[in-house]
C-alpha cells in the first residue's frame, strides 16, 4: 500500500519544491507546478511542470558521473501515488549554504557585474566580453543563497573558504566544473548550449560531498538553442522567456521594479510554457515526456 502524503510530516516550503520527512535518513522532494520569474512566485501554475522537471533531474542523476542524493526509482513504493512523477525519494543531507554556480557563458548578474568590475565573483576575465560571450573556459561562480524574494548574491571563492575550509572549497569548485562540463556536453549533442547552471551539494553521514535538489533543470539552468547563437545579444531562454516578455508587455500593465506581485497568466502563456518545458526536457533527453509512471512487468 502506497502511503498518504498527510503520513508524512511537511519539513518546509521553498519556491517550487515541498519537502517531507520520511524517516530519519529520507525526504520526499515533492516538486509542484509553481513558476518564478523575477525572484516572483507567480499565482499562475504550468501544468505537468513538476513532473518534467522531475524527469529531467533523474535524466540528469543518471548520466552524470558523481555522488547524487537519489535513494530511490521514481515509482518507489514509498511515494504517494497523488504525487507520483513529481516527487523524489532523496538522502538527507547537511546542505552547504552556497549556490554552487557554473558558467561558461557571459549573461545576468555574471555580464553586470563584469561591466563594473571586469571579474565575476572576484575572477578577472579578458577585455572585451560582451552578452552572452563564451568564456575562455568555464568559471566557478558562487552565491549566497537569498531569502525568498531576494536576489542570490555572488561571492568571491574566498568567501567559502573562510566559510567551509579549503580542502572542501577546492572540492566544491571542482565538482560544479566537472559536472557542468559534462552536462554541456551532453546539451551540445542535442543541438543546445548550457549557458549555466546553479547546482545545490549537501554532505553525507559519512562526509561526503554529494550533489543535491534539482540539477540541471530550466529553472537552474540557462539552455540557448545553438542555432541561434549569437554573440552580443541576449539569448532567448529556452522555457521561461515566453513568460518573462509577457510580463514585459504593457498589455501585462505590471511593473517589474514596484511593489506589487507579477498578473496571473493567461492560459495562452500557459500553454505556451507548458509545451517549451516539455520541449526541452525531450530535446535534452532524447525521450519522450509521459505523464504515465508505472513498470510495464
Ligand atoms: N538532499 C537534501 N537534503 C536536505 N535538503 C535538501 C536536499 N536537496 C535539496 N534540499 C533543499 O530543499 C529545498 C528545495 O526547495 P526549493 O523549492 O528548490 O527551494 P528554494 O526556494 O530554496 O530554491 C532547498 O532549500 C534545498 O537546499
Ligand atoms: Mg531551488
Amino acid at each position: 500500500m502506497r502511503p498518504e502524503l498527510s503520513s508524512y510530516n511537511h519539513l518546509a516550503a521553498g519556491k517550487v519544491r515541498e519537502i517531507y520527512e520520511i524517516d530519519d535518513d529520507n525526504l520526499l522532494m515533492v516538486v509542484s507546478d509553481r513558476i518564478s520569474a523575477y525572484d516572483h512566485v507567480l499565482d499562475t501554475e504550468i501544468p505537468d511542470k513538476g513532473r518534467v522537471l522531475t524527469a529531467m533531474t533523474v535524466f540528469f542523476f543518471a548520466n552524470i558521473d558523481f555522488p547524487n542524493h537519489l535513494a530511490g526509482p521514481v515509482d518507489d513504493p514509498r511515494i504517494p501515488e497523488e504525487v507520483l512523477g513529481r516527487a523524489l525519494v532523496c538522502k538527507k543531507l547537511d546542505m552547504i549554504p552556497f549556490e554552487c554556480v557554473a558558467r561558461g557563458y557571459l549573461t545576468g548578474s555574471g555580464l553586470a557585474e563584469y561591466q563594473e568590475t571586469g571579474t565575476v565573483c572576484g575572477i578577472p576575465l579578458p577585455a572585451g566580453l560582451r552578452e552572452s560571450s563564451k568564456l575562455p573556459e568555464p568559471i566557478f561562480t558562487p552565491a549566497t543563497k537569498a531569502e525568498l524574494g531576494d536576489h542570490d548574491e555572488n561571492v568571491p571563492f574566498e568567501a567559502v573558504v573562510e566559510k567551509l575550509g579549503e580542502a572542501r572549497a577546492n572540492e566544491l569548485r571542482e565538482a560544479t566544473l566537472s559536472i557542468y562540463k559534462q552536462a554541456a556536453a551532453l546539451a551540445e549533442e542535442h543541438g543546445l548550449i548550457l549557458a549555466d547552471t546553479k547546482l545545490e551539494f549537501g554532505i553525507d553521514a559519512d562526509g561526503k560531498l554529494v550533489l543535491a535538489d534539482e540539477v540541471l533543470t530550466p529553472d537552474s539552468s540557462r539552455y540557448w538553442p545553438s542555432s541561434d547563437y549569437v554573440e552580443g545579444k541576449t539569448q532567448p531562454s529556452f522555457d521561461k522567456q515566453y513568460v518573462r516578455n509577457w510580463l514585459n508587455c504593457p498589455k501585462a500593465g505590471w511593473d517589474r521594479n514596484g511593489m506589487a506581485p507579477p498578473p496571473s497568466l493567461p492560459g495562452s502563456v500557459v500553454e505556451a510554457t507548458r509545451e517549451r518545458y516539455i520541449e526541452a526536457y525531450e530535446r535534452i533527453s532524447g525521450k519522450k515526456f509521459t505523464t504515465w509512471i508505472g513498470s510495464c512487468a
